[in-house]
């Protein structure tokens, strides 16, 4: 494990955000699993594009890994050297965070903790101000609002694993106040259907450039959407700089999007060129003016859903879905060159205590692709769903045979 290498913490979907790390880094790069909710890539922070990364919430440095048992004392002897040398030469006041992952230590316990790192500080000459923990981890708002990725801000983030201490200083968090303002600012949004998070969006575009590096060629990979409706996975797309592709059945939604994406190429000053081609189009038998390298889509989930449906409802929608998706999937093999790769958020509806899936994931190789499975947590699919929702997301990743 290599000093200055990145320790990433996980979104709470820890296993679609592991998922993504994986995407990203498994060709090049070693990664471990620290605790549930933090991994370890052996990759130095500075490498580490963290805006486009939407499933993790904290990237930090790595600065020492102690050998120990779990032992308050040596926990504090640990930590209080790694922040003399952090604070040597400064002599404003810091603000300190401590987020401490996978220890036996309690809340009670943390505060004095972090109390006694102050007292030892201010022996040193150093000023302090504590950031409370409300929790033992402090939340991505706490560490955005309080800059504590900034100079004279020191946030800790330590973890106990594999018998040792985990020491490493938070580089860069997720920033609310932009992904509010593209979620939320934007011109045109539609509830009816549905609203992709911005940070999926780019979960997903992740995950389906596992293979993108072997692209040859300087111009920008193209990415198509086409259930593009009003744009969040183009314009995340844009963002990181793909050439993009929209097509949805409904001219309204690629009016929406159009309108959306010239927002955005004005709002964050990106090149106009990279917003190819938009077109009403049914997905299950357009013809595409030129191959994509990959397909991101949140497709067709059906009918928005204001009550629990029955399972007789479910059984009905699941078809309805089902049938979209299989002519969408076929008419799209062979507009596509082998190795493309596809992330799809396909519906999962929540009935009792299950998810309610296309059955259809288990024919894909009959229609030209395979599917990509990442090593997770616990070997489930990946299901994105929030508290109070009916439809989940399933997230497929497929590459073309
Ligand atoms: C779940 S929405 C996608 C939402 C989009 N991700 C967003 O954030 O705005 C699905 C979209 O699929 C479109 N749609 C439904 N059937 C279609 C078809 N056969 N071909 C193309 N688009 C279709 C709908 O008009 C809708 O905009």
């Amino acid at each position: 494990m290599k000093m200055n290498g990145s320790i990433f913490v996980l979104g709470r979907d820890s296993d679609i955000s592991l998922s993504e790390i994986r995407s990203l880094y498994k060709d090049s790069h070693n990664i471990e699993i620290l605790s549930p909710q933090v991994c370890y890539v052996d990759i130095n922070s500075e490498e580490v594009d963290f805006a486009r990364i939407g499933g993790s919430i904290k990237l930090a440095r790595l600065i020492s890994v102690n050998k120990s048992s779990e032992n308050y004392e040596q926990l504090l002897y640990f930590t209080s050297s790694v922040l003399e040398k952090l604070t040597e030469d400064n002599n404003s006041k810091i603000n300190l965070g401590i987020s401490i992952y996978q220890s036996n230590l309690s809340l009670k316990n943390l505060n004095k903790f972090k109390m006694d790192l102050k007292n030892h500080l201010k022996s040193t000459g150093k000023s302090i101000r504590l950031i409370p923990n409300s929790s033992m981890s402090l939340s991505s708002a706490q560490t955005f609002h309080n800059n504590l990725d900034r100079k004279n801000n020191v946030e800790l983030i330590i973890v106990y694993s594999q018998h040792s201490y985990y020491i490493s200083q938070v580089t860069a968090v997720q920033d609310i106040d932009d992904y509010f303002n593209r979620d939320r600012m934007r011109p045109k949004r539609d509830t009816r259907v549905g609203m992709l998070p911005p940070k999926l969006a780019q979960i997903m575009i992740n995950l389906a450039s596992v293979k993108l590096k072997t692209i040859n060629g300087s111009e920008a990979p193209l990415l198509l959407d086409p259930f593009c409706g009003t744009g969040v996975v183009l314009q995340e797309a844009q963002l990181m700089g793909y050439r993009i592709m929209g097509t949805d059945l409904s001219e309204k939604m690629v009016a929406y999007t159009k309108e959306n994406i010239d927002w955005l190429s004005a709002e964050y000053h990106l090149n106009r060129n990279l917003a190819f081609f938009f077109d009403v189009g049914d997905a299950t038998n357009y013809r595409w003016p030129e191959r994509p390298n990959l397909v991101v889509s949140e497709v067709y989930l059906g009918p928005p859903l204001t009550q629990k449906p029955s399972l007789d409802m479910i059984h009905k929608y699941r078809d309805d879905c089902q049938t979209i998706f299989k002519m969408f999937l076929s008419n799209l093999a062979n507009q596509l060159n082998s190795g493309a790769v596809l992330c799809l958020a396909v519906p999962a509806w929540r009935f009792k205590d299950i998810f309610v899936g296309l059955t259809i994931v288990d024919q894909l190789n009959d229609l030209g692709y395979n599917q990509v499975k990442f090593e997770s947590v616990n070997q489930l699919p990946l299901i994105y769903h929030r508290q109070g929702q009916f439809v989940a997301r399933q997230l497929l990743v497929l590459e073309k045979i």
